[in-house]
């Protein structure tokens, strides 16, 4: 407003001809009185007057304008940029995913847990091999649960081994080379083709350093193959929705650091060979109601972890060959 009402001034009567033209001379007229009763009332000066029209006029080339692109800029440079970063590293390693499972995404993202599946749960739910119906009232629980002895009769359990998935595998080499979902967790092993690649003495450990892997098969060929060693659990609702894809979890030593898992069903486990244990925890803003907690499982028993919502790690007994089979019911 005070840059038309500061117009009609000796000093910038060009610039006043040129609004003039623009405004036509009703509207200017009206502007000049306007300022001519200011200018009487004495509260503001002609020098005022001329300051805030150059504030007005350099509003383009504000500095603090200038510094809110330049901060725009960089934001938007940084989400281009890291992306590119990150798959270009990626790329260079030879690896899927240089952020593994995008933690830090997740974490970012989760919604707040509201502490009620883990308050007063001190340690899993341990069960006998029991019967559909027996195991109906926990099904769908979020108390984490041994199943003693529920899978110790599959033929897994006496034939899945690292010699029958490399043999299986090298059958199908497509399969390696597939989009299937890989987890290298924190070995130096960066694919299905490397796992199954690394010498006898590697892979049985006695030579080299431990590795632990993970990968989803979605391959239908071979999750045919595998289904043959094993049904779903017999315990689980007939009625559960089962995936298309299983989980093959095996290696040594350090398994998965504490994470959640964004999977859309509860999640259930088969301990085909070694011992494993599990540490859970709830979610950071549950710690002043809940604690965290660990216990191990054997082969032939079944887990099923909620890991949604629990925060879970694994380790294996140093020198035990640890082979499981993962899936989700739901
Ligand atoms: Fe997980």
């Amino acid at each position: 407003m005070f840059l038309f009402i500061s117009r009609p001034t000796r000093t910038l009567g060009n610039r006043m001809q040129s609004v003039r033209e623009r405004l036509g001379p009703d509207l200017a007229d009206q502007l000049d009185a306007l300022h001519r009763n200011v200018m009487r009332t004495g509260l503001v000066s002609t020098q005022e007057l001329e300051e805030a029209f150059r504030k007005t006029r350099d509003m383009d080339h504000n500095p603090n304008r200038l510094n809110l692109l330049w901060l725009l800029g960089i934001v938007f440079f940084i989400m281009v940029a890291t992306p590119v970063f990150f798959e270009t590293i990626s790329f260079l390693l030879g690896v899927r995913c240089f952020l593994p499972n995008n933690y830090l995404v997740w974490e970012a993202t989760r919604p707040i847990s509201d502490c009620e599946f883990c308050k007063g749960v001190r340690a899993p739910l341990i069960l006998a091999n029991l019967t559909m119906d027996e195991f109906a009232p926990h099904a769908y629980s979020s108390m984490p649960i041994i199943v003693k002895r529920a899978v110790a009769h599959w033929p897994a359990q006496k034939h899945l081994s690292f010699a029958f998935m490399k043999e299986l595998y090298e059958g199908v080499p497509e399969a390696m080379d597939s989009d299937c979902q890989f987890l290298h967790f924190n070995s130096d092993l960066k694919s299905l083709k490397q796992v199954f690649s690394m010498s006898e003495e590697r892979s049985n450990l006695t030579q080299g350093v431990p590795w632990f892997v993970g990968w989803s098969v979605c391959q239908p060929a071979v999750l045919a193959e595998l289904r043959k060693l094993y049904p779903r659990p017999h315990f689980l609702p007939v009625d559960a929705e089962m995936p298309h894809t299983d989980f093959i979890l095996m290696g040594y030593e350090q398994g998965a650091v504490m994470h959640l898992d964004y999977i859309p069903r509860l999640m259930w486990q088969a301990q085909l060979s070694g011992n494993k244990s599990w540490f859970l925890a709830p979610a950071p803003e549950c710690d002043h109601q809940c604690q965290p907690f660990s216990f191990y499982v054997e082969p032939g028993d079944a887990v099923l972890v909620d890991t949604r919502i629990w925060y879970h790690a694994n380790t294996i007994p140093k020198g035990q060959f640890s082979l499981t089979v993962q899936s989700e019911y739901g």
